[in-house]
């Protein structure tokens, strides 16, 4: 089997100058730093208490319990076999995840075309906004009474996934009646929140209502696609065991020591060292194929919700080796490099051209896929375009686009996937939760938290008076009112 490659040529001083390029001396220099974030990584990934503990659970994903897996795809079969379609209700990583997977591996229009699902539910993703425009179209177009409904919330109390899940209900219920609670699968913590206390609920009067599939411990949204999206990728067709032995395979080549032989490794050094001191903190994803562009959208958060950090990480070992990992409050960092998903050929008529000539302050990574399921040719003759394949098109714009920016000492670097198959999906998706936790070692803070996002939560709480928010979070709200001073609105 092809494995993904990294080509990392073009980060170097050799193709664009020592003043953007890393040198063998940045990397020297880094060498130190890396062992001793593959040592502390290590050491926790082969210890399941500390993985469980620090949230890297993530890292076992490629290797869980098969039996579990095939429950898993039992229940998506039968959903897939007696339902036209599913929606599915999470936002963030109870989100990204399943839609990047929809997009790479479902077939493109998967939701217009019967051929094309082979008789599988269409997928609607719901809950991951609070705009009233899309849930009501759904709901005045499905039928409740072929309609299964997925929610996934690892804390069972988001905002944006409770509020759809309190139409979605009442509107199942009214369709499909007394027993709608069999069309509902929850996908939340096993123990705490809103939405478990619901499934208990129901499990508790009839156990084929509100089925749920519980979350791993120890495995945060972002960094859960092979978790919570497992029941997706069943009810879709997608072959799971083949998305986890490419991640698998993929971990095994990210448990290498040396940075030369670890692609994920390399990855974060490299762009570390653009970022820290070459003056990159921007990072553009940019793949070349239309069904990935949602790939790139779950990098974007995987990237920003785990490097974006106000404080540097203090790590506390107790007496019986068991790390916690603190906010240093002393340390303001503010670190973490600015994601931005894009896609070629698109792309290269907008954005692109900032890229070329804009602020030297990026690095663009690109997916470059060597091989898709169909191909067409321009058709006729007499034109440059005539008898091309549309793949060797795009293939040879991607290279043209490495070539613009290297003429213009810009740094980039190409992840080349011999196919978008489940396999090499699995892969990328391993290659870049690895990188991202290599990244947030080599920074020295938490990547596998979001503490920033509680600040609008906390304000929506205040404002809709939710009981039991705390008198810091209130009195901090009442202190510092937004300032809208009308002279300042045209
Ligand atoms: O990475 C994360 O933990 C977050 O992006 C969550 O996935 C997101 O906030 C949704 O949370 P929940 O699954 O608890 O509804």
């Amino acid at each position: 089997m092809k494995q993904l490659r990294f080509d990392f040529n073009n980060m170097f001083d050799f193709s664009i100058g020592k003043t953007h390029g890393v040198t063998d001396q940045d990397l020297q220099r880094i060498r130190k730093q890396a062992e001793q974030a593959h040592a502390h990584l290590q050491a926790i990934l082969s210890d399941r208490s500390k993985r469980v503990n620090l949230c890297l659970e993530w890292a076992q994903l490629p290797f869980q319990d098969k039996a579990q897996v095939r429950q898993i795809q039992r229940l998506g079969n039968e959903i897939a076999r007696r339902y036209e379609n599913v929606i599915s209700l999470g936002i963030g990583g109870s989100y990204l995840g399943l839609k990047a997977a929809q997009d790479a591996l479902c077939p493109p229009y998967y939701n217009e075309f019967d051929g094309l699902r082979k008789g599988r539910p269409r997928i609607y993703f719901e809950g991951n906004n609070l705009d009233p425009e899309t849930l009501s179209a759904l709901l005045k177009n499905l039928d409740p009474r072929k309609t299964f409904v997925i929610v996934i919330s690892k804390s069972g109390e988001t905002t944006e996934t409770k509020a759809a899940f309190a139409v979605v209900e009442p509107w199942l219920k009214k369709g499909a009646g007394p027993r709608y609670g069999r069309q509902i699968v929850c996908i939340t913590d096993p123990n705490s929140g809103a939405l478990r206390k619901k499934v208990n609920a129901h499990q508790a009067a009839d156990p084929q209502s509100f089925r749920n599939l519980p979350l791993l411990k120890g495995v945060g949204g972002r960094y859960s696609e092979l978790n919570m999206g497992l029941l997706h990728l069943a009810i879709v067709g997608v072959p799971i065991a083949d998305v986890l032995a490419g991640a698998a395979a993929m971990s095994r080549r990210c448990a290498q020591p040396q940075l030369r032989k670890n692609p994920a490794y390399m990855y974060a050094a490299l762009q570390t060292i653009a970022y820290r001191s070459k003056g990159k903190p921007i990072a553009i994803l940019m793949p070349f194929a239309e069904t990935l562009k949602s790939t790139a959208d779950w990098y974007c958060q995987l990237l920003a919700e785990s490097t974006g950090k106000k404080f540097s990480r203090s790590v506390k070992v107790n007496d019986q080796g068991r790390e916690d990992w603190l906010m240093d409050k002393q340390h303001i960092v503010n670190l973490g490099r600015t994601p931005v998903p894009s896609r070629g050929t698109n792309d290269l008529h907008s954005i692109q051209q900032n890229n070329i000539e804009g602020a030297n302050d990026k690095t663009v990574t690109f997916i470059r896929v060597e091989s898709f399921t169909n191909d067409i040719r321009v058709p006729g003759a007499g034109d440059i375009l005539s008898g091309q394949p549309f793949s060797r098109l795009l293939s040879l714009a991607q290279e043209a686009t490495e070539w613009a920016l290297v003429r213009q000492q810009r740094p980039n670097c190409t992840v080349i996937m011999p196919g978008i198959t489940p396999y090499h999906w699995g892969g990328l998706l391993f290659f870049f939760e690895m990188a991202t936790a290599f990244e947030g070692e080599l920074l020295n803070i938490n990547a596998f938290d979001q503490p920033g996002v509680e600040g609008y939560k906390n304000y929506m709480y205040f404002k809709l008076k939710k009981p039991g928010i705390s008198s810091e979070i209130s009195d901090e709200i009442k202190k510092n009112p937004l300032k809208k001073n009308k002279l300042f609105i045209l």
